[in-house]
């Protein structure tokens, strides 16, 4: 009796623990060898991550590969007894400076395990820094009835993000045709996501992408301000991802400076979107939280994290 009772009661632990998932990303402004060999920082910005059970990551700048390795023993410190695994992109960027992407994946408390991963191939050199995707496997299902889904993280060349935003649509494609097994759980799933012309999509003809596999494209777009105008931010919205919802819309500033929605969450997929806890997607305040002057701030970045909580 006592056994049973006290498996009954770690599977009801288990369970909270997994109740409310936070997904969260993070622009870390040239975390490179510099920022790696502060261990202030570093701790601050491990503090920071270890609030997201899964972070997507942008800006790790180092050429020698060291730095991500070291945030990510800082995050397992803070975060000993229930550890990340990180899933590091290679180096991408066309001139000499380049980045990685991170996926930094909690999975005894995500629900999560990421089965894949790949940098899109991009041979036709549509993007700057090519997106960084990772398809995840919902292993605690809950009620929501997601049961993979997958990010596309990026990180848009500021000059050129309303083109590269557009442009995401041929990473869509590429993924639903390289991945028809993500599309298999219905019959018509891939057959209708394929039917979705995502890449010559026109004000008549828009995508719907209604298939069973969510797709979020999060990072940093630099998707406002001079970048992308608040009229072309509405072309976007209702034309060319027209299933997509905002999760982070203007009323909040993604900078550090408070100026501009330059990081952005955008999801397709009915059930998840429905599974996210309501107003919890916003930004993280890291500058309230730690009592930091703007420029301490600046110090750890230049963006705030984003984020939202669901619930499998
Ligand atoms: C390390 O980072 C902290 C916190 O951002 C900062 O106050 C300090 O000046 C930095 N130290 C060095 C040596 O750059
Ligand atoms: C959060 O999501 C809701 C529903 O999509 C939306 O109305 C709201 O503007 C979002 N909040 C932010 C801060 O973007």
């Amino acid at each position: 009796m006592q056994i049973i009772t006290s498996v009954v009661s770690l599977m009801f632990i288990l369970d909270i623990s997994i109740s409310a998932v936070r997904i969260g990303s993070f622009n870390l402004h040239q975390y490179g060898s510099k920022k790696a060999a502060n261990v202030t920082l570093t701790d601050t910005v491990a503090k920071i991550i270890n609030d997201f059970d899964i972070a997507v990551i942008q800006e790790i700048t180092d050429v020698n590969i060291k730095a991500p390795y070291v945030l990510f023993d800082a995050l397992n410190r803070v975060s000993k007894t229930k550890p990340y695994t990180m899933t590091l992109s290679e180096r991408v960027g066309r001139s000499s400076s380049k980045e990685q992407f991170i996926f930094f994946n909690r999975e005894s408390t995500s629900g999560v395990k990421l089965i894949n991963y790949y940098l899109y191939e991009d041979a036709e050199d549509y993007f700057e820094r090519p997106p960084f995707i990772g398809t995840f496997e919902v292993t605690s299902k809950g009620s929501s009835g997601v049961k993979y889904f997958t990010i596309m993280d990026v990180h848009l060349r500021p000059d050129s993000a309303y083109q590269e935003l557009i442009d995401m649509r041929r990473v869509i494609r590429d993924f639903i045709i390289k991945y028809p097994r993500y599309f298999t759980d219905a019959s018509t799933s891939l057959s209708q996501a394929l039917a979705q012309n995502v890449i010559d999509a026109t004000d008549s003809k828009k995508p719907s992408l209604k298939s069973n596999h969510p797709i979020l494209i999060i990072g940093d777009f630099n998707a406002d301000c001079s970048y992308i105008s608040a009229k072309r931010q509405e072309t976007l919205r209702s034309i060319n991802f027209v299933d997509f919802t905002w999760m982070i819309n203007n009323e909040v500033k993604t900078n550090t400076r408070r100026t501009c929605t330059y990081d952005r969450i955008f999801i397709n997929g009915d059930n998840f979107v429905k599974a996210i806890v309501s107003r919890s997607n916003t930004t993280v305040d890291f500058q309230s939280r730690f009592g930091m002057t703007l420029d301490q701030a600046l110090e750890i970045s230049d963006h705030f994290p984003v984020k939202f909580d669901i619930k499998w």
